[in-house]
């Protein structure tokens, strides 16, 4: 489902330049629950990042769905993210004067989706993440754990083909980490949506399906487990 060829990605900074990326190549299947690992620094973000087509690589090919993402144009590669990609991020990111609900619900009108069909599918997805009765709350009353799992659902809610997810649970103690894990491996079995996953944490490592080592932009090691 995912292909990347040889990328390579380099940052300039003024006359340093930084390889962050140095000729990596994998394949994710569909329905993969994989881990991105390594320590900080070692290229995480920036993979993520081109495989979100958030970031383009200088080198190399990135074929998402049968799609060549980077010969796409800007407008057509911000389509193809709000249908196909889901992210989830280190410090949740929700908009903090709107609802859970409404964080959640915002995609799916963006998406054009019937007002009657977008509250059923809001409704069903934060009770699946486990937010039933706190759709109404904002950001501020929810605690770090609640808040992971809103960006989960909003993630989730248009039904992607992959979550990406940099460090998750990066900003939460190791038992809401490991709850906010298990809730993203339950919905990877459910709905068969893949999802990559980075970390530097031992903990969540263990958790993965398949492990991808990053050191210093290559990758040192994938084993499934
Ligand atoms: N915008 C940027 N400008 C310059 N260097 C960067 C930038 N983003 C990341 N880097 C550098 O690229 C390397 C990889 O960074 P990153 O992908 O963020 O790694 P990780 O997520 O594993 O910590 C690091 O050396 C980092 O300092
Ligand atoms: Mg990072």
């Amino acid at each position: 489902m995912i292909q990347v060829k040889d990328v390579e990605r380099t940052y300039v900074a003024g006359d340093t330049k930084v390889h962050a990326l140095k000729g990596v190549s994998l394949s994710v299947k569909e329905g993969e629950f994989l881990s991105i690992a390594g320590p900080s620094g070692s290229g995480k973000t920036t993979l993520l990042n081109i495989i979100g087509c958030i970031d383009d690589a200088d080198k190399g090919d990135v074929i998402i769905d049968q799609v060549d993402v980077r010969s796409k144009k800007p407008d057509e590669l911000a389509v193809f993210r709000r249908e196909k990609l889901g992210f989830v991020f280190q410090t949740f990111n929700l908009i903090p004067v709107m609802s859970a609900y409404e964080n959640v619900e915002m995609v799916l009108k963006l998406l054009k989706i019937s007002d009657a069909e977008a509250r059923e599918r809001t409704m069903a997805i934060l009770k699946e993440v486990g937010l039933e009765g706190m759709e109404d709350r904002r950001p501020s009353r929810l605690s770090g754990g609640q808040q992971q799992r809103v960006a989960i659902a909003r993630a989730l809610v248009k039904n992607p083909t992959l979550v990406l997810a940099d460090e998750p649970t990066a900003n939460l103690d190791s038992v809401t980490g490991k709850a906010v894990l298990d809730i993203m491996k339950a919905m990877n079995k459910k709905y068969g949506t893949a999802f990559i996953f980075s970390t530097h944490d031992k903990m969540v490592m263990d958790f993965a399906e398949r492990l991808v080592m990053l050191h210093d932009g290559k990758i040192e090691s994938d084993k499934r487990r």
